[in-house]
């Protein structure tokens, strides 16, 4: 059976089988080897796409743009603060407006509600750019990432550490069991995947032939590691009182060298960026005044090292969200 995403949305991962992911993931390939090698890929002249951030992003924003100019397409950025969504005019009737004039929506924001209002309501393929709940493009970059590093996906020992219960761990995990990929979230307890989402995961990853693992410790949930992932302990429109809590409760599980010394012997490092690993930001320098610590979710040494592949997801975004855009336009 050949995959036809023509007018579908993008939401999120579980709304597609392994074999749409994995028709995506081909097409990304294909598309990122076509720009490598000059091939004009404008096949979507004079549509336009409209790019909601309701939250801040390089990545993302430059990802969507670049491929929709790649597809040959025009965009319109609508910043945090420069719209009248959700403060004068519902997301509805914003969906409805956007939806007569533009081919497709991206949205970036708050609850995963909102991009499933606008879904509804917009008529016109919507895409999620990030939500509290789910970072579905970001997947697609990740395991494009992955295949391209490992040549597969299947039975790879996929491990997050850290906040597993916001937007990423959720949708990595979602992935994971989809893809066949063993998927362990090493955290404290309490920041572990929603219960319900485990179970829903479990039962796919019983198909696939993958297990879902959740430990809060940490050398054995590192060892025989094929990735080591981790994300931002706070993550953003959280509020700024939790950041005492997150580095006392998280700061175990850290990226460093003693844990990608304990992962597998060609384990990577993995991050969906921005990442703080260093005091070269502002609020990386205000937290270290505050708490004293130079280095959060990973250390410098790791995500400076050759196992780490974070400037190739960086990459992969631009080329794995113009297969979403190719595809469903
Ligand atoms: N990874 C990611 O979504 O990055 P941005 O916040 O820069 O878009
Ligand atoms: N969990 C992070 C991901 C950033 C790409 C956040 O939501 O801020």
């Amino acid at each position: 059976m050949s995959v036809d995403l023509k007018g579908r949305n993008f939401l999120k991962i579980m709304d597609f089988s392994a074999e749409e992911l994995e028709y995506l993931l081909d097409l990304a390939a294909d598309l990122k080897a076509k720009k490598k090698a000059g091939v004009s890929t404008e096949v979507f002249k004079g549509k336009t796409v409209a790019l909601i951030f309701e939250k801040t992003s390089t990545r993302t924003r430059c990802a969507f743009e670049v491929a929709a100019y790649d597809l040959g397409m025009n965009c319109t950025y609508l910043d945090p603060s420069g719209s009248q969504i959700g403060k004068k005019e519902s997301i509805a009737d914003t969906a409805r407006v956007l939806g007569r004039m533009y081919d497709g929506i991206e949205y970036r924001g708050f609850g995963q509600e909102i991009v499933e209002t606008i879904a509804r309501y917009a008529g016109v393929p919507v895409w999620n750019g990030l939500t509290n709940e789910s970072h579905p493009t970001q997947i697609l970059a990740d395991f494009l990432t992955v295949r391209e590093r490992f040549g597969r996906l299947k039975g790879i020992n996929f491990v997050y550490m850290g906040d597993a219960r916001f937007n990423m761990g959720n949708s990595l995990m979602v992935g994971c069991a989809k893809l066949g990929m063993n998927f362990t979230a090493c955290a404290p307890k309490k920041y572990f995947p929603d219960y319900k989402l485990v179970a829903e995961c479990r039962a796919i990853a019983e198909k696939t032939g993958s297990v879902i693992t959740l430990t809060d410790d940490v050398e054995k949930g590192v060892k025989n590691a094929d990735v080591i992932y981790t994300d931002v302990w706070v993550s953003m429109g959280e509020p700024d009182e939790v950041w005492a809590e997150r580095i006392k409760e998280l700061s175990p599980y850290q990226v460093n060298s003693k844990v990608m010394s304990m992962a597998g012997e060609n384990a990577v490092f993995m991050h969906c960026l921005p990442a703080f690993h260093d005091l070269n930001t502002t609020i990386g320098r205000d937290i270290s005044r505050k708490f004293g610590i130079n280095e959060m979710e990973v250390t410098d040494e790791v995500f400076e090292s050759p196992r780490s592949v974070v400037f190739d997801e960086a990459e992969n975004r631009m080329h794995t969200i113009k297969a979403v855009m190719y595809a469903t336009l």
